[in-house]
């Protein structure tokens, strides 16, 4: 379970930013467009500060501002 968790973790450090939803629409997580853009952006940030999930910290690690805000505006509330 480790192992397919770190492989998952690494998968998504490569990819992942593009493809929030890969996680984030199915059972594994919350939905994101129940979050504003600005919510998403603040806990992104959160998340890039090194505070919380470890799979979601490892990919804000991953993201320019640029694309924290890009990705918000993309999947938040419409
Ligand atoms: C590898 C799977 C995975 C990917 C890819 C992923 N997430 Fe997550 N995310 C999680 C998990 C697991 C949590 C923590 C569980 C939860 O809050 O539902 C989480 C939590 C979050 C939260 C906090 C939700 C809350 O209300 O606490 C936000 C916001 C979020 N992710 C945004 C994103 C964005 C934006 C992307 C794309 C850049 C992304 N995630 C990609 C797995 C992923």
């Amino acid at each position: 379970m480790k192992k397919f968790l770190s492989l998952v973790a690494f998968g998504a450090m490569a990819f992942a930013y593009q493809n929030c939803a890969m996680c984030h629409n199915g059972g594994m997580a919350i939905k994101l467009d129940k979050l504003t853009p600005a919510q998403i952006e603040a806990k992104l940030k959160e998340f890039k500060a090194g505070k919380g999930n470890p799979m979601m910290v490892n990919i804000a690690k991953s993201m320019s501002d640029k694309e924290i805000a890009e990705a918000a505006k993309k999947y938040g509330k419409k």
